[in-house]
């Protein structure tokens, strides 16, 4: 297959880690007879500082017309006295919208080497695996008036949700359940927020379209408690922007790091952009020690979602099992009696996992 994708490396620890997956893809083409074309655009502080705006047209174009994107990560403390409309955040949120990609997949699955790194017992979390449906294009995030008033003494922000909005990301949580272990888990605050009774009420009514799916309803602060203490008891999790947010670092422990989780932001013809959880980690940034492996799951979910390479997922992601498997992990992993790696070298062991074979030396030989 030959397919066309945008890389938006961003800031921070995002051209470090676009570069690991962009290696990793051009890996999975040549093994498996595919042409992946890359054209890298600027986003974020970087599109700032090039050209004045978080969000270039041009990017914007690019995206539009691509196979599928992926995106490193965008922020940082540089970019913190900028006006609020050209922060870097903007950019990403931007471009979500722009792409209409309202359904944000963020799976959670332990593994087994980093069980114990997780700050839960091995015992809580052993098993555990979640798919967090993250709405992505409204709630808070969106909604208008945002604005402080009164001399900057008083601010606004409003959680607006029109009904279509709420119905297609149900529908989508319903039918992730479907294809796992049929149990769905709407996160709202409906004993305080109206926008969150319209949830409620929409949930109970798209569950008859799915008599498959069991069906229970959480408040999003006994939500984040289970988590934590029986991690066991979700299988799909579907909430507003703002909950997914905040849920889903939460539920990031359960891998063991941030470093670890990768993401998909789609919409309903499948278009999707494919990014970590985690942000642009100014405080590593440069030093070639980022874990890469959330943005080489991204680029896994990519394959899988966008482009019906199942195998080429899979066989990504059995790569990354077994780098860890062997005790491979960055700094911000632990695995006793493993070996501490920087992000090239993790990079280039997920690489020979793939091929059986060492690469080192002749395909990253032009990675700085
Ligand atoms: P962060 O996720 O960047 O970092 C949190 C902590 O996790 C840091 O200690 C960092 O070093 C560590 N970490 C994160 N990813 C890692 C990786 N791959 N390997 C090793 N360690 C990793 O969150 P933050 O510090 O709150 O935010 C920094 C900037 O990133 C902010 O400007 C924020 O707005 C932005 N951000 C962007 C995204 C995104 O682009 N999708 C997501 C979250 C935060
Ligand atoms: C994420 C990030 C973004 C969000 C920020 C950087 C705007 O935290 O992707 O989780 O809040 O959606
Ligand atoms: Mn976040």
């Amino acid at each position: 297959m030959n397919k066309q994708i945008i890389l938006l490396p961003g800031d921070g620890i995002g051209k470090e880690i676009m570069d690991a997956a962009k290696f990793v893809l051009n890996t999975v083409a040549s093994e498996y007879g595919h042409r992946f074309t890359f054209h890298q655009h600027a986003i974020g502080g970087d599109a700032y500082d090039q050209l004045g705006t978080p969000l270039p047209e041009d990017t914007i174009n690019a995206c539009q017309s691509a196979d599928a994107v992926l995106l490193g990560a965008v922020g940082g403390n540089k970019w913190d006295t900028v006006p609020v409309h050209l922060r870097p955040e903007k950019g990403l949120l931007g471009i979500r919208k722009a792409l209409g990609l309202f359904a944000n997949l963020r799976p959670i699955k332990g593994f087994a080497p980093l069980l114990h790194a997780s700050p839960l017992k091995e015992s809580v979390i052993n098993g555990s695996d979640i798919l967090i449906v993250r709405e992505l294009t409204g709630g808070l995030y969106f909604g208008k008036p945002s604005e402080r008033r009164e001399n900057g003494n008083a601010a606004v922000d409003t959680l607006y949700y029109h009904r279509y909005e709420i119905e297609r990301i149900v529908e989508r949580g319903f039918q992730s359940a479907q294809l796992r272990n049929k149990h769905l888990t709407s996160v709202d605050k409906a004993n305080v927020l109206e926008s969150s009774r319209m949830w409620r009420e929409i949930v109970n009514e798209k569950s008859k379209d799915y008599p498959d799916v069991t069906v229970d309803h959480l408040l999003v602060d006994a939500a984040a408690m289970k988590l934590v203490t029986n991690p066991n008891s979700f299988d799909v999790m579907v909430t507003e922007n703002l909950f997914g947010d905040i849920l889903s670092d939460e539920a990031s422990v359960l891998t063991g790091s941030l470093g670890m989780l990768p993401s998909a932001s789609l919409r309903s013809d499948g278009v999707g952009l494919y990014e970590p959880v985690h942000g642009s980690a100014p405080d590593i940034a440069g030093k070639g020690i980022a874990n890469p492996l959330a943005m080489i799951l991204s680029a896994a979910m990519m394959l899988r979602h966008s482009f019906q390479m199942k195998e080429e997922a899979d066989a990504i992601e059995q790569a990354v099992n077994r780098a860890l498997d062997n005790g491979y992990h960055t700094i911000d992993l632990d695995i006793p009696n493993g070996k501490q790696v920087g992000t090239k070298e993790m990079t280039e062991i997920v690489i020979e996992n793939l091929t059986n074979r060492s690469v080192a030396n002749c395909i990253l030989s032009t990675y700085a």
